[in-house]
């Protein structure tokens, strides 16, 4: 059986201060979950102070971004060696705001989930379609796409891997997917990993739902049989909003 996963992408929001003050309302609420796995993702400046204060707790923490060498003369980046010591075991991966704001190619997140998992940190694979592409009928093969080259020659043991389904139109824009949509595209990307990957491999990757996830609509996602959790943005940055959306994972997991 694959855990649920919620994961917090905060992107670029929370200083320090800001992200000690939600997890000091969240932590509580959230050591009562038990079958879901919960990790928040915060700015790099967060890391290590959110993991010294979780020392103990069930929470676990992520990055938003990695770079795909191990050290070296890289201004500005930073090694999945330094994002652990700072307490990270994920890492958000090809977010589509990185594809589009920051020009990463499919190249790139290959070599950054090739680093990722070759230095012990679990990759969260963000894909997706824009809304041109889905109007044009053609989400499933850029969604194929994108798997068949960010996954290019890479090993995966267990259940390290996490791919997060996020459609670009869905993300921020209060417009999210149907829950029908979402596992049938879960589905699929599933039946590209055991291609890709293997059976073994594809049975135990998480596959999220990421855009405009809220509380009132996390049990539908949560309750089609491929879809494993979610990777929410804009409803995570408020303590309560989130612990909502953990707890009716848990209670929906078990239905
Ligand atoms: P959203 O963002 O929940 O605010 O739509 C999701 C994401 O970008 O991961």
């Amino acid at each position: 059986m694959r855990t649920p996963l919620i994961a917090a992408n905060w992107k670029m929001h929370k200083t320090v201060a800001e992200a000690l003050d939600f997890v000091k309302v969240a932590e509580p609420h959230l050591a009562a979950i038990h079958k879901v796995e919960v990790v928040v993702c915060p700015p790099f400046t967060s890391l290590y102070p959110l993991s010294q204060r979780l020392q103990g707790s069930a929470i676990r923490l992520g990055a938003q971004d990695v770079f795909w060498e191990e050290r070296g003369a890289y201004t500005g980046e930073i090694s999945p060696e330094m994002l652990q010591e700072a307490g990270s075991r994920y890492v958000i991966i090809g977010h589509s705001e990185r594809r589009q704001v920051l020009g990463e190619t499919d190249t790139v997140i290959n070599k950054k989930v090739g680093n990722a998992l070759g230095n012990q940190l679990r990759p969260i694979l963000c894909v997706g379609e824009t809304l041109e592409e889905r109007r044009a009928g053609l989400a499933r093969e850029v969604v194929q796409a994108q798997l068949k080259s960010d996954l290019k020659g890479i090993m995966v043991q267990g259940s390290d891997l996490v791919v997060a389904y996020e459609p670009v139109w869905a993300i921020g824009t209060g417009v999210n997917a149907s829950p029908e949509d979402a596992q049938e595209m879960s589905a699929f990307i599933r039946e590209q990993l055991s291609q890709l990957l293997g059976n073994g491999a594809a049975g135990a990757a998480r596959i999220l739902y990421g855009g405009s996830v809220k509380q009132a609509n996390i049990r539908d996602f949560v309750r089609q049989p491929d879809v494993d959790g979610a990777l929410v943005g804009g409803a995570s940055l408020d303590a309560g909003s989130f612990i909502t959306i953990v707890k009716y994972t848990e209670e929906t997991v078990h239905d």
